[in-house]
């Protein structure tokens, strides 16, 4: 059985305190729920705060990116130990904005990876393909290459932690979420590679879907045999909105 997770990403939105304050909102909202892991990941300068917050919670806290290095002159970079060191469990590794506006590669992605995992991090790595792509037919050659690659040199007992978030580019932020058929299809198709690289392993891998995720669609999602959970970009500012998709029925 793979336990469903939601993740919020929140991407550059809340200051400390307004982080905090949807913290305290949210745990009161979602205290009952304990078939779902609850993950929400605010900007590096919110972390700690949030992280303080949510102790003794079933909320966890993600970094929404790292930097491969242990430390030094890397100006402006976060290192995975710092990331441990302010209460994360988990990181969000090659998010499709990342790759756009950063100049993320699958090869810096698997290093992240690589870094994330020898600290003990749970690294969600996002893989997706654009409309251009998805419209000339690309799509699985596109999301093979950012799984193999991204996960590039791991032992199975790595993979094993590995949560994998497919994020089809042109629904982030549109409205357009993904048909549960349309998201199923490549979810089964992310697990066949999987299981062409590492066996069985692929069967206790969480698959997340993001993607204009809603309180509105997440039941539809859920009730996909592969789909595992939702990464949740808008609809996780709110703490009402997002304990709606945590309380997913299917
Ligand atoms: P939206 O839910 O706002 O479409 O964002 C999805 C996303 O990018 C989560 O990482």
């Amino acid at each position: 059985m793979r336990k469903p997770v939601i993740a919020g990403n929140w991407k550059m939105n809340k200051t400390v305190s307004e982080a905090v304050g949807f913290i305290f909102d949210l745990k009161n909202l979602i205290s009952d729920v304990t078939d779902v892991e609850i993950v929400i990941a605010p900007p590096f300068l919110a972390i700690y705060s949030a992280a303080q917050a949510a102790k003794d919670t079933n909320i966890y806290v993600s970094a929404q990116d790292l930097f491969w290095e242990e430390k030094g002159a890397y100006t402006g970079a976060i290192s995975p130990g710092m990331v441990v060191d302010v209460g994360c469990k988990y990181v969000i590794v090659g998010h499709s904005e990342r790759r756009q506006y950063f100049a993320e590669n699958n090869e810096t992605v698997n290093k992240k990876i690589k870094a994330a995992l020898k600290h003990g991090l749970v690294p969600i790595l996002c893989v997706g393909e654009s409309i251009n792509q998805r419209e000339s037919g690309e799509t699985f050659n596109i999301i093979e290459t950012q799984v193999t690659e991204g996960l590039s040199c791991l032992s199975s007992s790595e993979i094993e932690s590995i949560v994998i978030a497919y994020e089809p580019v042109w629904a982030i932020g549109t409205g357009k979420t993904a048909t549960g058929e349309q998201a199923e299809e490549v979810h089964d198709f992310i697990r066949g590679v999987l299981r062409k690289l590492y066996g069985d392993i692929a069967d206790h891998t969480r698959i997340l879907y993001g993607g204009s995720v809603k309180p509105e669609n997440i039941d539809e999602l859920m009730t996909k045999p592969n789909i595992d959970g939702a990464l949740v970009g808008g609809a996780s500012l709110k703490a009402e909105e997002f304990a709606g998709i945590v309380k997913f029925r299917c």
